[in-house]
């Protein structure tokens, strides 16, 4: 599994705004590469939580702060790189074969994540070491 730090990338996403509001729209395979098959998100963090500790072989992540801010960090094996996520318009592509650890969510964080798959616990890489041996 060749997959780099570099492969993971911020992207913009569309932000409709009016007096009322703004609407910030996401859709599979147009403005993300791939298509969602899963919606998720982490709330009611307690301070000082961190959430992550795992890679995935197959799955394909759009990660998005909803709400508040928080850290991720993202490590290929050989590179480490630290991202801050605190707008609703951005997100962050994780492509597969990537070890990430979530931490500093603010208060009120809401850590919503479009996935490219339905749940599937074979697709964990939960141990660091096997993490390890997987990208060799
Ligand atoms: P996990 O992916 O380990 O959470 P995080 O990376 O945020 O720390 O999942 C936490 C628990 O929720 C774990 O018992 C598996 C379960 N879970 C599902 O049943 N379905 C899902 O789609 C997800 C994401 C998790």
């Amino acid at each position: 599994m060749k997959s780099s730090v570099h492969d993971c990338s911020i992207v913009s996403l569309s932000k409709i705004h009016n007096r009322a509001g703004n609407i910030t729209i996401v859709e599979g395979d147009k403005n993300i590469p791939f298509k969602i098959e899963r919606i998720y998100y982490l709330y009611d963090i307690p301070g000082g939580e961190s959430r992550g500790g795992h890679a995935h072989k197959q799955l394909h992540q759009l990660i998005i702060a909803a709400s508040g801010s928080y850290n991720i960090l993202l490590d290929d094996g050989e590179n480490k790189k630290t991202i801050t996520l605190n707008r609703p318009d951005f997100g962050l592509i994780v492509v597969p074969g990537i070890w990430r650890e979530l931490f500093e969510f603010s208060s009120g964080a809401i850590c919503l994540v479009l996935a490219s798959h339905k749940y599937d616990p074979d697709d964990y890489l939960r141990d660091y070491e096997e993490f390890k041996s997987y990208k060799k």
